[in-house]
């Protein structure tokens, strides 16, 4: 068989589709967070809603942590971990459900810590999104 041009896009095809992560940082920040947070991360809400307090702009996170993005703080404000000094946000506990499978993620000391897949997924979706 020949391999035309229709069956290449089909190969490219499959290549992408293999390399998509099992949870979608991106599908899940559509379902759970653009609806503060804005689609773009950047607090805007459609229609002109606003809230009060405002979701904070998740594109400045790195800026505002000397260019390192904060991957554990994210997580664990997702996961509602580190909510111990403003509890009245009206920010969703996520890890007061089930988050589903987990993954290890390595620490800066090596070792390694067993995180659901969907808040790491959550976390590298929102480092895309830094200025
Ligand atoms: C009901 C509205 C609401 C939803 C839904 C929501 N957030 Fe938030 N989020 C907030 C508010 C308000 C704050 C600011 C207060 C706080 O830090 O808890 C915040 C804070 C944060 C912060 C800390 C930002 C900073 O600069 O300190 C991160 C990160 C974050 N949200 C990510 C998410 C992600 C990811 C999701 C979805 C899984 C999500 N949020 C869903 C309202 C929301």
């Amino acid at each position: 068989m020949r391999t035309g041009p229709a069956m290449m896009a089909i190969l490219a095809l499959a290549a992408c589709v293999a390399e998509e992560p099992e949870v979608s940082g991106r599908t899940a920040f559509m379902a759970n967070c653009s609806v503060c947070h804005g689609a773009d991360g950047r607090g805007s809400l459609a229609n002109g809603i606003t809230m009060a307090p405002a979701a904070p702009d998740l594109t400045m996170l790195s800026a505002n942590n000397g260019g390192v993005f904060p991957r554990d703080f994210v997580m664990s404000t997702i996961d509602g971990y580190s909510r111990g000094t403003h509890l009245r946000t009206p920010m969703p506990e996520f890890g007061a459900g089930d988050l589903g499978p987990t993954v290890i993620v390595e620490n800066p000391d090596g070792t390694g810590t067993p995180v659901p897949a969907v808040l790491l997924a959550l976390s590298e979706f929102i480092a895309t999104l830094q200025e």
